[in-house]
């Protein structure tokens, strides 16, 4: 081969080099001008057969070409990575100054408003929040509190017992916590205690076997009917209105002695008072603070129990209970 022959291979590697539109094609580019076939390497390789006087010319000018295609090659090498990492990046880049996707705000339910607003009313009056089991032993919600063992509550009928104990329960009232903590602890006692409850009703508009109570148990030295009547008073006043009366009527619960039934004044739609039934209470029967451990002779208490769905009905107007329990969005949502 020839000097111009050189030049031309040369050139026409530079070429390919600079047309290359990819790092792939490139490498095709590189096989093809540089590799054991191409025309660079046979005249390479064929340098020994060439007459002595030619072999160093011929020689140094094929290593030049040589040496600037794979100059060429390393060079458009580094320009198509920058070129391949810079589109890269323009693709998968994320703009983020666009809006992002809204995540909707849950709201609380009206059950749990309406407990929310009845304990923050008793935790400033000084009660504080007590807990107990959902599954209880027959011991703590009935005999403790001074329910005898044929009273109509205490039958299968009436309420859940779990297969194979039968001195296992789900509570029927939210009262076995006053018992657990009376139990633990000595007066002044001022506790409340929120919580489902189950009893074998069938569901209708106003009965569900699962629903939701709230306690009070006050115990100290020199409580009183009076005192009873002013907690409750307060009570309602702060939680459905100032304008509201409470009337106590004659009742009667096997754990407190005497009792009532707290009635609170309301307006129906049409303008005509009457009152509601609120509330179950009265002072604690000596006998469960005797069952407890606490000295009946020196200290006195009343308690209280009032079902929560009942006066969220009330409060946010919903016409049937079991509105609260189909977790139906439609209706959770107006409580946002
Ligand atoms: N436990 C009663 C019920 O479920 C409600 C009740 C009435 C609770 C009087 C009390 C009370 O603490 O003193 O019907």
């Amino acid at each position: 081969m020839t000097e111009p022959d050189l030049a031309q291979v040369q050139a026409e590697a530079l070429a390919a080099v600079a047309a290359a539109a990819s790092l792939a094609e490139l490498e095709s580019v590189r096989v093809a001008h540089t590799g054991r076939r191409s025309p660079l390497a046979t005249v390479l390789a064929g340098i020994g057969g060439l007459p002595p006087e030619w072999r160093g010319e011929v020689g140094r000018t094929a290593n030049l070409a040589r040496r600037a295609v794979e100059a060429a090659l390393e060079a458009r090498t580094a320009t198509l990575e920058a070129d391949e990492m810079g589109a890269a990046l323009e693709r998968d880049t994320t703009d983020v100054t666009l809006p992002g996707d809204p995540h909707p705000l849950g709201a609380l339910h009206p059950i749990t408003q309406v407990r929310q607003e009845m304990e923050d009313i008793l935790l400033a009056l000084g009660y504080r929040i007590a807990d107990g089991p959902e599954v209880e032993t027959e011991w703590h919600n009935f005999t403790a509190l001074n329910t005898p063992p044929g009273h109509p509550a205490r039958s299968p009928s009436d309420t859940f017992f779990v297969a194979g104990h039968p001195d296992r329960l789900l509570r029927t009232q939210t009262s076995p916590v006053q018992v657990r903590e009376m139990q633990h602890s000595q007066p002044p006692i001022h506790l409340i205690a929120p919580g489902v409850v189950y009893r074998r009703d069938d569901i209708d508009a106003t009965h569900s076997p699962m629903f939701h109570q709230m306690e009070g148990l006050s115990v100290d030295e020199g409580l009183t009917m009076a005192h009873l009547k002013g907690a409750m008073l307060h009570f309602f006043r702060e939680l459905l209105g100032s304008e509201r009366e409470i009337l106590l009527q004659p009742h009667f619960f096997p754990f407190t002695e005497p009792s009532v039934d707290v009635q609170v004044s309301y307006i129906d739609k049409n303008g005509r008072s009457s009152w509601l039934e609120l509330a179950g209470a009265g002072m604690v029967d000596p006998n469960v603070l005797e069952a407890c451990g606490i000295d009946s002779e020196r200290h006195t208490g009343f308690a209280f129990g009032c079902g929560l769905d009942r006066i969220a009905m009330i409060r946010f107007d919903v016409p049937d209970l079991r509105l609260f329990f189909e977790n139906d969005l439609r209706f959770l949502e107006q409580f946002a």
